[in-house]
This record gives C-alpha cells, structure tokens and sequence, in this order.
C-alpha cells in the first residue's frame, strides 16, 4: 500500500479529533525542541549525545538531602547550569504550544499530560495541564508534596524545610527514581482513563508511568494520534502518525479541525432548518 502523503495524514487526524470526545494530549520533550529546548532521545537528544544519566539521581539526594542541595547552590553561583536549564531560561513557547491552548479554547481538547518540565504549555495559555514530570519553576515537599514557586524558597538553611509540615523540600521537577507525586499521578490516571482519544506529541513513549496512558487507550479501543518527525516505539499502535515538526503540524490540525467542525455544524444546522 502506498505510504500516505503529509495532506492525507493531516486529513485523517484532524477527522478523528473531530470524532472524538474525550482528547487527552501527551506531551513529550518534541514538543519544546522548536523552542530551542534539546529532546532526551531520537536524533540530536541530549541522551542520544552523552549517554543517559544516572537512574539513581533521587536515591543519591535521599542519602544527604544537604550535600544535593550544597552542590546545586554551588553550581548555580558559578554559572554552571547544563545546556538543558540553559536553554529552559530562555526558551519562549513555539507555534505548536500555541496550537494546544487553541484546541483547548476549541473544546476539542480536554487536557493535556506533559512529561515537560519547562512551564512553556502554561506560558501558552493551557489551562488543564498534569505535569507527570514536575515543573521547574517551582519546589515541593518529598513529604507532603506541598508546591511552592522557587524563588519564594530560602536557600539560607539547607535542605530547605517545607512550611507546611517541616519536610524537606526540593526541585518539583522529578529526578530519575523518584516516584510520581501521587496527586498528579491521580490526575494522569483519570485522565487517561476518560480518554477515547490521545494526541501524542513529540514523546519517544519510553518512560514510565507516562508511557502506559497510550497503551491504556489504545487497549480499551480508543484512537491514538500521533505528531512526530520520526518512527518511535508507539507509532504503531497509532490509528495515524503525522511525520513531521509539532511546531509546523499542529497549527495546520488546528486549521483543518475548525473547517471539520464548521462542516459538522452546517451539516446538523441544515438538517435542523429542513
Ligand atoms: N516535533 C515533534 N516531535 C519531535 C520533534 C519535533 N520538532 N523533534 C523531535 N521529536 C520527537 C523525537 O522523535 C522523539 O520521539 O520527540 C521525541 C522526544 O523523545 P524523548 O527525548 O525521549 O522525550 P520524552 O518522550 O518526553 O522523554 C520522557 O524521559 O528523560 C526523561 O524526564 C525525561 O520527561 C522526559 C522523559
């Protein structure tokens, strides 16, 4: 059979989101890189180059909480932040982000999960986002998960200690090892289990729990959309793939999703008038 061209595949999605009611969004590190923001995996990702990290980063902070924290505050007074937070600072949100809070405001989608950990979805204007993987502006407590904006935390005691229940506090953001914190675990799962349909985009569908929303989905007979430049280990699953940038493509759905809307309603409009 004859690969589907770009047209096609855009075609088929923005038809199945029309048909859909319930589209929750997975979001993945594709979705920043046109913000200049480098992907983990796939070509040109930050793993792909230098190999992946440690997977014991939280056990490491649990041992000595206060050497974590000293080493961070002293890599942030030299200036020290890798080329990801250096490009998380200055990173602005893509047309793609765009896209998403649109679709938002369209109704069609209903909430998105993202594995980002840049705040650029919320810079866009969504309003129902999960964060499975924390945000990086903000600190919470390991205890009670209390969330607080960053700057607002001292960093003249450390570890710094939670307000709420004197737990000690760090990054929101979470490190490889660290469980998901359970109320936004909760969210995912409800989420994902509302869902008859879920775009993913720009996420290599490898890391877990996040990785199982689609497959979850796709098990009850839900439909799965997918915007990615290449083939990754969910693509097949997929009812249809865009190959391309979510930068360029969701902007083009979005279009094409208000022209099958219109025409969904002209259609009911003239049934309702004869
Ligand atoms: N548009 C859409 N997708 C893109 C683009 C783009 N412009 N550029 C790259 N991609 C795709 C890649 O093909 C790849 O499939 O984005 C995906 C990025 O995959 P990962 O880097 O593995 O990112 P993600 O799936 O979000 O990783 C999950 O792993 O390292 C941890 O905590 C980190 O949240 C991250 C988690």
């Amino acid at each position: 059979m004859e690969a589907k061209t770009w047209e096609e595949e855009l075609e088929e999605a923005a038809h199945i989101l029309a048909e859909s009611n319930y589209v929750v969004a997975l979001v993945g590190a594709g979705l920043s890189v046109e913000s200049g923001i480098p992907s983990f995996r796939g070509p040109g990702g930050l793993w792909t180059r230098f190999g992946e990290p440690p997977m014991n980063g939280y056990q490491v902070f649990l041992q000595n909480p206060k050497k974590w924290w000293e080493e961070r505050v002293a890599q942030q007074r030299q200036g020290a932040g890798s080329e990801l937070q250096q490009a998380m600072e200055q990173a602005k949100p893509n047309p793609g982000h765009y896209a998403l809070a649109k679709l938002e405001r369209m109704g069609v989608l209903k909430y998105t999960i993202t594995q980002n950990a840049d705040n650029l979805q919320r810079v866009a204007g969504c309003a129902r986002v999960a964060e499975i993987h924390g945000n990086r502006l903000k600190m919470r407590c390991i205890v009670c998960h209390f969330r607080m904006p960053r700057e607002e935390v001292s960093l003249e005691v450390l570890p710094p200690q939670c307000p709420e229940c004197g737990g000690v506090v760090k990054g929101d953001v979470v490190g490889f090892g660290e469980p998901i914190p359970p109320d936004v675990l909760d969210i995912c799962q409800r989420e994902a289990g509302r869902s008859d349909c879920m775009l993913l985009l720009g996420t290599s569908g490898t890391v877990y729990p996040a990785a199982a929303f689609p497959q979850q989905v796709y098990q009850k007979g839900g439909a799965l959309v997918e915007i990615n430049p290449y083939e990754n280990g969910l693509s097949h699953f997929c009812t249809v793939a865009v190959h391309g940038p979510a930068g360029e493509v969701l902007p083009l759905l979005v279009e094409r999703l208000k022209g099958a809307m219109q025409a969904r309603s002209g259609a009911a409009g003239h049934q309702k008038r004869s």
